[in-house]
């Protein structure tokens, strides 16, 4: 997964923003949080996409993607609303109401898809995840759907 990153990100906010991607996938969500994430494979093994998500520990209604990518070259096919709705109905089975996510400020395509998938979009939240970090927060009510 971090070695297509940057290509799936498209270089957005250029060497720091790949740091940022980067320090995202720390090796723990491969160890603790499998269970309540999706990869999608080619029948050869090729990586096409991935959702990386969890159910929250605190908030018991709550459920949250970290994570999600697809291939550039299969976006506008279905494939990220295939893994959000695929996360839903886990987040469902487990009794959770609420999804939450984020993005940046600048990464409108993921604000197009989630504004498109039913999620409301926050103002921009100034240092959201420390000094000069914004983000845009993302929440959907699955009792609505
Ligand atoms: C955002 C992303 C996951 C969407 O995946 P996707 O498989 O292309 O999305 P889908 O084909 O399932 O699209 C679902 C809906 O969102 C819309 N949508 C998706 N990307 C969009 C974009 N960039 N601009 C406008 N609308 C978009 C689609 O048109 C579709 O709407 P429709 O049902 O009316 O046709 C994908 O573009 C991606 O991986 N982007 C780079 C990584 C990223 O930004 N991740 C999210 C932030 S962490």
């Amino acid at each position: 997964m971090l070695a297509v990153l940057d290509t799936w990100w498209g270089g957005l906010k250029g060497e720091a923003g790949a740091k940022e991607r980067a320090l995202l996938l720390p090796r723990l969500y491969f160890q603790h949080f499998t269970t309540t994430s999706f990869l999608v494979e080619r029948d050869g093994g090729q990586m096409v996409a991935f959702l990386v998500g969890f159910l929250s520990q605190t908030d018991p209604e709550t459920a949250y993607v970290h994570f999600v990518g697809v291939d550039p070259a299969l976006h506008g096919q279905g494939i990220g609303r295939a893994l959000y709705r695929s996360f839903f109905a886990l987040a469902r089975s487990h009794g959770r109401r609420y999804v939450h996510c984020i993005t940046s400020p600048g990464n409108t395509g993921s604000q197009a898809f989630h504004a498109r998938l039913g999620f409301t979009t926050s103002a921009v939240k100034p240092d959201y995840d420390g000094p000069g970090l914004d983000r845009v927060a993302f929440t959907i009510d699955l009792s609505e759907d």
